[in-house]
């Protein structure tokens, strides 16, 4: 298998065929994944939530994406792998951007970055596609902007945020980004932003217009259940099940029911006649 890269999701919009992705943040879960033909993982930085357990995404640093981004590539043969650029990696210079995006392609072996923002980094965007890193652009509720946007709400409700939330995609298509995440964005907004680029929308929140859909792997499987975003559907319980087998596992142990025959081996019974006292 030839791992897919980022002209091949965009010639999926050209296609019609929807690009679903993950959030993965290991090699077993990259492995199930890949074998399941996701074909788009990101190692994001909700990593801080789901496996860190912080509140945010802000305390994730380049060099814990760059460590998961290698154990979700190793885990993987198809699969296009994305790492998420964490808060302050980029934004304070484009020199910062280049070159750390840089270190989590070569580090990390990553395929593409994904930055959070609009217009106002389509300049460093272009700085990074012309030097050789692919971008994925993130739009509408932006995580890194928590503090400033006063919570995980819905974006562009209103008529004039619209407007320039597809001014900003369309920035950010103009300076090279193959696609761009909008999270949290009204169902109308998303399409008629999806109807207007030619690179794919990958949405999370954002209706079933969208080109493609992302969700976190610690949500759709039932790892994470501090909360649950209206946004997610769990499609396993893992978190439930992973319980009542520990317990199983305890009591089993209690019980001198585990190990059982199979999982021991022993002396012959000649030389334990000996052995033993
Ligand atoms: O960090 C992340 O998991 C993300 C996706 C939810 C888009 O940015
Ligand atoms: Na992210």
């Amino acid at each position: 298998t030839i791992r897919l890269s980022t002209r091949d999701i965009v010639a999926m919009k050209a296609r019609g065929e929807r690009v679903a992705a993950l959030t993965c943040y290991d090699y077993t879960g990259a492995q199930m994944l890949d074998a399941a033909g996701v074909p788009l993982l990101l190692v994001g930085d909700t990593l801080g939530m789901v496996v860190q357990g912080e509140d945010t995404t802000l305390p994730v640093t380049l060099d814990q994406i760059i460590y998961h981004a290698r154990l979700v590539v190793r885990g993987t043969q198809r699969a296009l792998v994305i790492g998420d650029m964490p808060f302050m990696s980029y934004q304070a210079s484009a020199d910062d951007a280049v070159r750390n995006a840089g270190r989590l392609m070569a580090e990390g072996r990553v395929g593409a970055v994904k930055v959070e923002g609009g217009a106002e980094i389509a300049p460093l965007v272009k700085r990074m596609v012309k030097s050789g890193i692919p971008v994925c652009g993130h739009l509408g509720f932006t995580p890194q902007s928590v503090h400033s946007l006063g919570g995980a709400r819905v974006q562009a409700k209103e008529p004039t945020a619209a407007v320039s939330l597809l001014d900003d995609a369309l920035a950010l298509q103009e300076a090279g980004a193959f696609a761009v995440v909008l999270e949290l964005v009204p169902a109308t907004v998303a399409e008629e932003v999806s109807k207007r680029l030619t690179i794919p929308t990958i949405g999370i929140g954002s209706g079933p217009r969208c080109d493609g859909e992302i969700q976190v792997f610690h949500d759709v499987f039932g790892l994470y259940t501090d909360f649950q975003p209206r946004h997610t559907r769990r499609y396993l319980n893992v978190a439930q099940d992973i319980a009542a087998a520990a317990k199983r596992y305890v009591a089993d142990v209690g019980a001198r029911q585990f190990p059982g025959p199979e999982q021991t081996s022993d002396l012959t019974p000649a030389s334990k006649d000996s052995f033993k006292s």
